[in-house]
């Protein structure tokens, strides 16, 4: 099944239990809290809430958007969830002029894998913002060649909180024209075997810089890791900050 982790219940506790608070999270703080204190932020593609969740605690007022039903249970279970608006959907269902940030993490706009799916994603956003609001979101460098690494970084037992453990491991299927597909396997302690396919597109970052200045947006900048080191010299990321 495409995207499963995001669709299947047993495979988004499995993604809840892999991705805690990170340093990820701490950026888009900091970056949110550039614009001010108590200020609208879009979570565009939210998953499980976690980032959505610690914004609203901080005193943001918060939407989070994904169109994956499963992973929006997850969020709407956690402790804090009434303080967030959440919309099962896409970019599509955005209100015009409604945000003072946008935010997309976890490789969100890596899923936008055509080009005319991306230009639409990026006018629905701009959209959405208030004049000078910002869009900020994390894409894996391609130039990292991460993909090379995920059999080994996959590779791994992950202890569920609700008891019993699973075993994951990823196959890259494809690379090709800046597209990578892969599956994820998952092995669950009763026996039970589920898998997820996904493709993913690595955009340069000349090409996110064209394509954020045809949707009308301006580039602020565009980092390499979380500690906003140079692109080329961080964690093989493109972390874009960019503005209506
Ligand atoms: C890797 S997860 C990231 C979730 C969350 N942002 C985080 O940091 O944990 C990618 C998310 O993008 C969502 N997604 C996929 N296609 C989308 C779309 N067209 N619009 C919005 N979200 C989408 C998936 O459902 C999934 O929840």
């Amino acid at each position: 099944m495409r995207h499963a982790e995001f669709e299947d219940p047993r495979l988004v506790e499995v993604y809840d239990a892999t991705c805690p608070w990170s340093r990820d999270d701490d950026f888009f703080v900091s970056v949110v809290e550039e614009a001010g204190a108590e200020i609208r932020v879009l979570d565009l593609g939210c998953g499980t809430g976690r980032l959505a969740l610690g914004l609203a605690a901080r005193g943001h007022t918060v939407t989070g958007v994904d169109p994956a039903a499963a992973s929006l249970a997850a969020a709407r279970a956690k402790p804090g969830a009434d303080r967030v608006t959440w919309i099962e959907g896409t970019s599509a269902v955005l209100p015009d002029g409604s945000f003072d940030a946008a935010l997309m993490t976890s490789h969100v706009a890596q899923f936008f894998v055509g080009d005319t799916e991306w230009a639409a994603l990026l006018a629905d956003v701009h959209r959405a913002l208030v004049p000078g609001g910002r869009l900020t979101f994390d894409a894996r460098d391609p130039d990292d060649r991460g993909w090379e690494r995920w059999p080994e970084q996959w590779d791994r037992t992950v202890a569920l909180p609700g008891g019993g453990t699973v075993a994951q491991s990823v196959e890259v299927t494809r690379v090709a024209g800046g597209l990578v597909s892969h599956t994820i396997r998952y092995r669950f302690a009763d026996g039970t075997d589920l898998a997820s396919d996904a493709t993913l597109r690595f955009r340069s970052e000349a090409d996110l810089r064209r394509s954020l200045a045809d949707a009308g947006f301006t580039v602020e900048a565009v980092f390499g890791g979380w500690d906003r080191r140079p692109v080329g010299a961080g964690d093989g990321e493109l972390l874009v900050l960019a503005s209506r």
